[in-house]
């Protein structure tokens, strides 16, 4: 059995646009694929997490308790996504070892320490689990030459190397709240273990179905 790890992004599950009706068809696709591949969710925190660092900024917090508060609210949105797909997890680990040892098909948590976001609790699972995939599920259409929230001719990119994203945008940690497509320390073990990564646009579950089951899909495939 294949075993595929997504880290997808909390601005993809709690969003705007993101209703029931997303949740329902999100879990049964979860359901569906997990008669085939064993399955790992990392939940990001979105926009929540990054309204609470915002101000705990103003407020002088240190970088520390800022990224502490946002690894709370992925563990909440974690544990919303878990309390809702049955055959999970109902406790949201805190490690990515703990999770590893989880004998469930579908495996879901959230952040784990300071120093990173969610993606590189992602790729640190799929170093543990010894996954077949890694997909990062984000709220645009993969990577993209610029950003494309602030420019209206930003091109998609179908393909980059990691060696060209590592040169582009490092291999550290910013900031708390820092909201890049990948992070860097991410960046690092996904070029460490060579594991196939694809960025892919969550709130699109027909595309999303694609990049987990191997098929093309309208996104960006990372090339190792
Ligand atoms: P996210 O993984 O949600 O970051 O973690 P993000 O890049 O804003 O992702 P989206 O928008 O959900 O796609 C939110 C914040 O929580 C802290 C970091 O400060 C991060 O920016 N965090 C998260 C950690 O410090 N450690 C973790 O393991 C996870």
């Amino acid at each position: 059995m294949e075993t595929i790890v997504v880290s997808i992004g909390g601005s993809v599950i709690i969003s705007e646009d993101a209703d029931v009706s997303f949740f329902k068809k999100l879990v049964n696709l979860l359901n569906k694929l997990s008669s085939k591949y064993k399955i790992f969710i990392v939940v990001g925190g979105g926009k929540t997490a990054r309204k609470y660092i915002e101000l705990g900024r103003e407020l002088g917090l240190s970088e520390e308790t800022l990224d502490d508060l946002g690894i709370k609210i992925t563990r909440i949105n974690a544990k919303l996504l878990a309390s809702i797909v049955e055959t999970s997890n109902k406790k949201i680990p805190s490690t990515t070892s703990e999770a590893n040892k989880i004998n469930k098909t579908i495996v879901i948590m959230g952040g784990t320490i300071p120093g990173h976001s969610t993606d590189l609790v992602g790729a640190e699972l799929a170093e543990k689990s010894g996954a077949d995939r890694f997909i990062i599920a984000t709220n645009v259409d993969g990577i993209y030459d610029k950003d494309p929230n602030k420019y209206d001719d930003a091109k998609q990119l179908r393909e980059i190397s990691i060696e060209k994203l590592i040169e582009k945008y490092g291999t550290g940690w910013n900031a708390a709240g820092s909201n890049v497509v990948i992070d860097g320390p991410a960046l690092d073990v996904i070029d460490k273990i060579k594991i196939p990564t694809f960025v892919v646009n969550g709130k699109q579950l027909d595309q999303l179905e694609k990049a987990m089951t191997n098929q093309k899909f309208n996104g960006t495939r990372i090339i190792i």
